[in-house]
């Protein structure tokens, strides 16, 4: 058993003791599973470190293997791997002869990179391969490329012309160029951001639009990398935008920008199940976001976890049969001695794929 410090936990790990609080109220008991909620709650009741079962080990071939450890050794997987790697070197080179020598952006390069790497994951879904990338780099040369290639699954679901989803594609993969400018220090800090850091941080938008303004580009593109951080409520920033205001292609970016980011193993967690995506986008408001656009990408993501094995919040393990269309992370599950409507049991949540 480990001892894990509240800020190490990641949902998913298993508790191993009973947790107390100061008062010796039952917090926890042994064998939960942790979710971010969770963790989050966690600190509020002054527990520093968590006793954690060691997972075991499941062999590394036969039928026992996870889904997750199927595709990883797939070929389509491997090719999309190693091109995936070999396009954020040439990202990252791009990036810097514009930021730093301001050089004309090889548009036609970064098209046909991204174009690469979505080509290898042809038959198979570009999120499940996004998914099992996680445990790389979280560099923004990463966040780029994986957002530029949601955005370019958005365009095919939302049948975009070519050039619309040229123009998608690469606002997606501009949208962040301007937190090149800002200090790694702020970029990289594992704690929590200070009022003055996150100011600083938030400036990568008008940043990245003083970049681009001087390029040869789209007009849409230029205002993904201005606007992705607008809400259509008018609660975003730079300006505080809504809806009309904003650009139709930064609207789409936010959805890509915000779904890489939650799904990213980031500082404080690992990665959350699609499905817990969802329900975050739910709590967090679908007033924020584009109706037409989120609902289309919602819907779309819930439908590609159709038919998959997962692990439910309190241990069970099933198979994802009905999408409920009135609550998109809430599916019908089929357990081992019968069905399971997630939507009447709120409680219990999609931990992850296996
Ligand atoms: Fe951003
Ligand atoms: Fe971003």
């Amino acid at each position: 058993m480990n001892l894990v410090s509240v800020q190490d936990l990641i949902p998913g790990m298993r508790v191993g003791v009973d947790i107390y609080n100061l008062h010796n109220q039952l917090v926890l008991p042994k064998d939960t599973v942790l979710t971010k909620e969770i963790i989050d709650k966690l600190a509020d009741y002054s527990i520093r470190y968590v006793r954690i079962s060691e997972e075991k080990k499941q062999p590394a071939t036969g039928i026992n293997r996870s889904y997750s450890q199927r595709l990883k050794s797939s070929r389509s997987f491997q090719e999309f791997k190693h091109e995936f790697i070999s396009n954020v070197y040439v990202i990252k080179d791009e990036f810097n002869d514009v930021v730093t020598k301001n050089m004309p952006i090889n548009v036609d390069k970064l098209l046909e990179k991204t174009a690469t790497v979505f080509s290898k994951a042809d038959g198979t879904n570009v999120f499940d391969m996004l998914h099992n990338m996680r445990e790389y780099d979280d560099s923004t040369y990463v966040h780029s490329l994986n957002v530029s290639l949601i955005c370019g699954v958005l365009a095919k679901w939302l049948n975009f012309s070519k050039e619309d989803t040229d123009t998608l594609v690469l606002a997606g993969m501009l949208h962040d160029i301007g937190k090149l400018s800002i200090p790694d220090s702020i970029i990289k800090k594992p704690g929590k951001l200070s009022k003055e850091e996150y100011a600083i941080i938030k400036t990568h938008t008008t940043k990245g639009y003083d970049i681009l303004s001087t390029q040869t580009l789209p007009d849409a593109v230029k205002y993904a990398a201005l606007m992705h951080h607008e809400r259509c409520d008018g609660t975003g920033y730079p300006h505080r935008l809504k809806y009309e205001k904003i650009d139709r292609f930064a609207r789409l970016v936010a959805i890509a920008d915000v779904y890489d980011a939650m799904t990213s193993a980031r500082v404080y967690r690992g990665p959350m199940s699609p499905f817990s995506v969802v329900e975050t986008f739910e709590k967090e408001g679908l007033q924020k976001y584009d109706p037409e656009y989120i609902l289309v990408f919602l819907e779309h993501i819930v439908n590609t976890y159709l038919n998959n094995r997962v692990l439910l919040s309190d241990g069970r393990k099933g198979e994802v049969v009905l999408i409920n269309k009135t609550a998109l992370s809430k599916p019908l599950i089929q357990l081992e001695d019968g069905f399971l409507d997630l939507a009447k049991h709120k409680d219990i949540t999609i931990e992850k794929i296996i």
